[in-house]
């Protein structure tokens, strides 16, 4: 679409000038909006590829008292076929365990709920990051690629104390994890 800009100057060299910039413009917008659907795609497809695919519940009034959430059960879990499980709960204003202890570079399952309110977990810098839903289990599936200490926010509002709300993940090399792993044990590095 063209509108030329008749100045009393103008003639058909300034229209073809005028032409020529709005087609620039039309071109570096569209490859403007292009590439941000093309990073919608990515970001979608790749980075997030962990959406909430079913819906499964527990009952808030009795996950303390029995089921896979009592305290006993918290922590992480290595199974007889080698799969690892942190089962967390999220309350006003702490994570239970307040230690979390992976390994590196083995597939982690955390399943975790809320008790009070609704809060959230990111997990460093990487693509740990749920929501906490009373009565709700948040799970998915991840791998943590580097050693070392990271934070764990809650990152939904959930109340005054939301901003002291914090846990910690501690990420071990794979062998090391594995030798302090006992079946049937509940592991955390909270200290005792
Ligand atoms: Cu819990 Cu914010």
């Amino acid at each position: 679409m063209s509108t030329a800009i008749e100045s009393p100057a103008g003639g058909p060299e300034s229209e073809a000038v005028s032409i020529a910039a709005e087609r620039r413009w039309t071109i570096v917008v569209v490859a403007i909006v292009a590439l941000l659907v093309l990073m919608m795609i990515v970001t979608g497809l790749h980075w997030a590829s962990m959406p909430p695919s079913r819906v499964e519940t527990v009952d808030v009034k009795t996950v303390h008292v029995r089921g896979e959430f009592v305290e006993s059960n918290l922590g992480t879990a290595v199974a007889s076929d080698g799969k690892v499980t942190v089962r967390l709960i999220a309350q006003q204003y702490s994570f239970v365990p307040q230690c979390i202890v992976v390994p590196a570079d083995l597939p982690v399952t955390f399943r975790g709920t809320a008790t009070d309110a609704i809060h959230g977990f990111i997990v460093g810098r990487t693509n740990a990051n749920t929501m906490l839903i009373p009565g709700f289990v948040s799970t998915f599936t991840t791998s943590f690629h580097a050693t070392g200490e990271l934070l764990m926010p809650c990152h939904e509002y959930c109340g005054t104390g939301h901003e002291a709300m914090w846990g910690r993940v501690q990420v071990l090399p794979a062998d090391e994890f594995l030798a302090k792993a006992r079946a049937g044990e509940r592991l955390s590095c909270v200290p005792r």
